[in-house]
Formats: structure tokens, sequence, C-alpha cells
């Protein structure tokens, strides 16, 4: 998608998204709402949802939409855990580049993985996006995500 064209859209879905979370408190209902309506709405995201940090060493499914996901990710591989380990958002042109990658589906292409944090800011959750096509994920892709993922726990 086009940059200009991409960033109108992610504002506004962001201004829908911050008042459609203000109606539960639950940061789960929070993270289903921003997923389906991201899925629904962009057209390069292929698989969208959250993993979960349940404990220090335990990323699980959450909320997603798109074809069925892996459960659970093995500890500091990948790109999701990269985002948990490195504390900020993971941008992936190509995954079978990207070392220790997981695929879940092979019909991925490339990846965007963004952390969700609570307001003491301590990552709870990663936002991952996959997308068929090569390249999909910009700086874009990545500013609007981080402000839509300070909707969850705000
Ligand atoms: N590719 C991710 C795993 C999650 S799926 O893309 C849904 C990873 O490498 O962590």
């Amino acid at each position: 998608m086009e940059e200009q064209k991409k960033s109108g859209r992610y504002q506004r879905l962001y201004d829908q998204l911050d008042e459609l979370t203000k109606k539960s408190q639950e940061p789960i209902a929070r993270m289903a709402t921003i997923c389906a309506v991201l899925h629904h709405k962009m057209d390069h995201y292929f698989w969208t949802g959250f993993y979960l940090l349940l404990e220090p060493e335990k990323l699980v499914v959450g909320p997603y939409q798109g074809p069925l996901a892996c459960q659970e990710l093995e500890a500091h591989k990948g790109v999701c855990w990269a985002a948990v380990d490195r504390k900020v958002p993971v941008v992936v042109e190509n995954v079978h580049s990207f070392p220790g990658h997981i695929g879940c589906d092979s019909r991925s292409q490339s990846e965007i993985c963004v952390p969700v944090k609570d307001k003491k800011s301590e990552i709870k959750a990663v936002f991952d996006v996959d997308s068929e096509n090569l390249s999909s994920f910009s700086e874009t892709d990545s500013e609007f995500l981080q402000k839509i993922m300070e909707l969850v726990y705000r």
C-alpha cells in the first residue's frame, strides 16, 4: 500500500479504536477489538494477533484473526521473542532471512511485531502481523502500531 494512503488509513483507524477501546477496561477485550478492526481494514494483513507474555519465558497466543497459529512460541527464538527481548518493534522484510523465524503458515513472507507495554512500561504481550508479500511493513506501520498499542493498557 502506498505510504500516504497507509498513514491516512491508520490515522482513521486509530481514532476509531480510541473510542472503541473505552468501552471496556479489560486488556483482553481491547486486544480482540484492535485485532478485528485492523485485520479487516488493512489490505496487507494476512495473520493478525497477540501473543501474551504469561510468564517470563512463556509467550502464548491470544486474540487473533487469520489462519491457524502456533499456540506457544519457543522462548527467545523468532520474531515475536526478538520484540520481547529487544523491547522495540521488529520489522522483517523477508521472514526466510530472519534467524530462528517460527513459521506458523508457509504463506507468510514479511512480518512486524510490536511490544505491548503496561503503564509501568513492562511488556505484557506483543502484537504480531504477517503478510503474504515481501517488505509489506515500513516505519509507518511501526509508528502507528506503537501508538495503537498504547490503547491496550491506558
Ligand atoms: N513468526 C512468528 C511466530 C508467530 S506467527 O507468525 C503467527 C515468530 O517468528 O515469532
